[in-house]
């Protein structure tokens, strides 16, 4: 009896001891579990986000619109700033550029997000001729000419051709395509009573010289700029542009009012052109508003100009260097 009653609590102190052995390995686990999970979370952009100052909402933001691991680790090297965020989530707003737009905010307080991205995007936070970079002519019809991009002194595009007298005044030359697409616009105009004529297109390096020149002789330089390139810097060394006007309307003055611009508005784009220059836009492209200037950039990038209502210098940045 004695015999049973020992191996009876033998037995019940065995079951303690395995109980308590599985208590301990359960706790254990759960416990190790538990501060490996904390371990892992710590290692997260969420939580170094958070320790940065970010509030947690905040945070799963900017895991949204900064994907890769270097765009975090920047925005964690900066001072906590929610205009980061912003920013970034502005249509236009280029990584590469962030920087910029915080040191050109930081001295224009009073500008709105998206004039900021637009500003630097088109290198507007530097001054105009005080930025150069050689553009980039392999690029063709998307190829950038502007008060940053300059093209060499002897530089010539490869496909020019005399435009048909019947559609420019005479020895006006632009590209091979650019002219096939302006000759389709040109009866496309036709057919709504609108006659277009070029009175300007390619110019060579000196050619331009001597228009900027003879400007700044007559305007004074900070007049002459507003309406001319200098020479290296105009886009009518690119064979891309052209100067158009209508055989009625022929006058830089008023033919923004003519119908034959509000057509070239609503249509150029369908033939690869758009408005180079266009009114209340100054401030990105740096001159005054040119009706009559129009660029061949071909059928895609046209439409997205169009539809997006965005200067030329502002696409080129976005998805032509930015990629
Ligand atoms: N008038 C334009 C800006 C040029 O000279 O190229
Ligand atoms: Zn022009």
């Amino acid at each position: 009896m004695a015999k049973r009653m020992k191996i009876k609590k033998q037995a019940m102190q065995s079951l303690i001891i395995i109980g308590v052995i599985i208590f301990i390995v359960i706790f254990g686990l759960a416990f190790g579990i538990n501060k490996y999970k904390e371990y892992k979370y710590k290692q997260t952009y969420e939580y170094k986000l958070i320790e940065h100052g970010y509030d947690l909402d905040v945070a799963k933001e900017f895991l949204k619109y900064f994907k890769e691991d270097e765009e975090i680790e920047k925005v964690l090297s900066l001072p906590r700033n929610e205009l980061i965020l912003n920013l970034a989530k502005e249509k236009y707003y280029i990584y590469n550029n962030l920087d910029r737009y915080l040191a050109y905010q930081e001295k224009n307080k009073d500008k709105e997000l998206k004039d900021i991205v637009a500003i630097v995007n088109v290198n507007r936070d530097y001054e105009f001729y005080e930025h150069d970079i050689d553009t980039d002519t392999s690029e063709g019809n998307l190829l950038m000419v502007n008060k940053y991009y300059k093209l060499n002194s002897d530089f010539e595009p490869s496909s020019l051709v005399t435009i048909n007298s019947q559609y420019a005044y005479a020895d006006n030359q632009i590209t091979e395509e650019a002219n096939d697409a302006y000759v389709s616009m040109w009866h496309a105009a036709k057919e709504a009573d609108i006659q277009l004529i070029v009175n300007s297109s390619y110019r060579n390096y000196q050619d331009q010289e001597d228009v900027y020149k003879s400007l700044k002789q007559s305007k004074g330089e900070r007049e002459a700029d507003k309406v001319a390139a200098r020479p290296g810097y105009s886009e009518h060394q690119s064979g891309l542009a052209i100067d158009v006007f209508e055989i009625h309307n022929q006058l830089t003055g008023t033919f923004q009012d003519s119908p034959a611009y509000a057509w070239l508005k609503e249509n150029a784009y369908k033939y690869g052109f758009i408005e180079r220059y266009p009114q209340d836009k100054e401030y990105l492209t740096g001159y005054s508003a040119e009706s009559w200037h129009w660029r061949y950039v071909g059928l895609e990038a046209a439409k997205v100009v169009h539809d997006e209502e965005i200067t030329y210098d502002e696409y080129y940045a976005y998805y032509i260097a930015n990629k």
